[in-house]
């Protein structure tokens, strides 16, 4: 594990200090599929068999009112807006839901980065009974392997095999959340050359914030460290500390020293307050902000970030700036086929 830090210490003083070497892009257009792993090539019957079960109440087991898109609603965000998540049998889940846009570039899951694949935590969301119903998926199993066009969607995105699995239900998922990108973003059209893509005030928030340091820990595609490449692989997280500096007002205010981050999960000393540095991408369209969900509205949530991480108070035009720079993320969600023809 220490090893693992030190690891992580070196990248960031890397990406930190040799921004304009031109080794590394601070700013990184979307690319048009992420990183697929070697145990889960893709195959578009085993993402359609994701999205039919990401849409489907069963999989959450007998009665369930939700579904995945409950939460993680495709059609607005990714997520469902509230700061804690309704869960089954009107339990709260314990973070902020995230979207799912873009989740591809990822190395790590979870706010606290605990997931090292998208496969490996779609089984441990399916284990907690604040998602699931059944959170035993023998249960699952079993209701998938008595439905005939399940088990013949199975059998189709995973021939020759024993298909109906808890192993390959995840990957089932995960092949179909990899589909989900966002492209055209302003942000994008402006990288690929079309200046006038970005208002001069999102301009001059782009440049605030390299200039105030957001940038230092926000890069790469999804403003979240470096996706899954030579940098860094799956497993690999990029976290920091939040908040970076305690003390403030904001702490009480937000509640924001109350969860201990990856301590909670690792309990080594040095992770109190550590955090996945989350993606920045669609950012205007998952409010509320941080892994509480207790700031209301992005230029608040970028107050916070310059007083907690760079001991700034940023003069109101600068928020005005680097929101408008932040709004430029947004890019077109490509909704899956059967929500645009009306389906569930
Ligand atoms: C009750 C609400 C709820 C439901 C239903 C739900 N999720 Fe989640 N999901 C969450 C929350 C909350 C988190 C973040 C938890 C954390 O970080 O500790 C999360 C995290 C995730 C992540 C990781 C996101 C990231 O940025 O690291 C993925 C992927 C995901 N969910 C997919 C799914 C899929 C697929 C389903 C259906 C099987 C599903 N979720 C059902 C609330 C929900
Ligand atoms: C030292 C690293 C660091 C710096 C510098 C930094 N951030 Fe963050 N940022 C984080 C971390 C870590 C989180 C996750 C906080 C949490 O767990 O709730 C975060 C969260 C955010 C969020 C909320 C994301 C969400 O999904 O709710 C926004 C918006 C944001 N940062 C913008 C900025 C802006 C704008 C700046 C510059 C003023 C900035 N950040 C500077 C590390 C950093």
């Amino acid at each position: 594990m220490y090893h693992l830090r030190q690891a992580i210490l070196a990248l960031c003083l890397l990406f930190c200090l040799m921004p304009a070497a031109g080794a590394f892009e601070h700013y990184q257009p979307l690319p048009g599929q992420p990183p697929l792993p070697a145990d889960n090539p893709p195959n578009p019957a085993k993402a359609a068999l994701g999205q039919r079960l990401f849409f489907d109440r069963h999989l959450l087991g007998e009665g369930s009112p939700l579904s995945c898109n409950s939460c993680h609603d495709l059609a607005s965000g990714g997520d469902d807006g509230q700061a804690l998540s309704r869960g089954q049998h009107g339990h709260r889940t314990a973070r902020n839901t995230p979207t799912l846009w873009n989740i591809g570039f990822q190395t790590v899951l979870y706010w606290d980065g605990r997931a090292p694949s998208l496969e490996g935590q779609l089984l441990d969301h399916l284990r907690d009974p604040t998602i699931s119903r059944a959170p035993n998926l023998g249960a699952t199993i079993d209701w998938l392997l008595a439905e005939p066009g399940y088990r013949r969607a199975f059998a189709r995105a995973f021939p020759g095999e024993d298909p109906v699995t808890g192993d390959n239900l995840a990957r089932a998922l995960a092949d179909f959340l990899r589909t989900l990108l966002t492209p055209d973003s302003p942000f994008d059209r402006y990288l690929g050359g079309e200046r006038s893509a970005l208002t001069s005030e999102a301009r001059r928030g782009m440049q605030l914030f390299e200039d105030t340091g957001c940038l230092s820990c926000h890069f790469g595609v999804n403003m979240a460290g470096p996706a899954p490449g030579p940098a860094m692989g799956l497993g690999d997280g990029f976290y920091e500390l939040f908040p970076n500096h305690l003390g403030s007002a904001y702490d009480r205010r937000y509640g924001i020293a109350d969860d201990l981050g990856r301590f909670a999960y690792t309990g080594n000393p040095w992770e109190r307050y550590m955090w996945r540095v989350p993606p920045l991408r669609n950012i205007a369209e998952t409010a509320p902000y941080f892994h509480n969900g207790s700031v209301a509205t992005l230029d608040e949530a970028i107050r916070v970030m310059a007083k907690t991480q760079l001991r700034l108070t940023l003069p109101e035009k600068d928020v005005q700036a680097i929101e408008a720079f932040l709004r430029s993320l947004t890019g077109r969600m490509v909704l899956p086929e059967e929500m645009r023809n009306g389906g569930e």
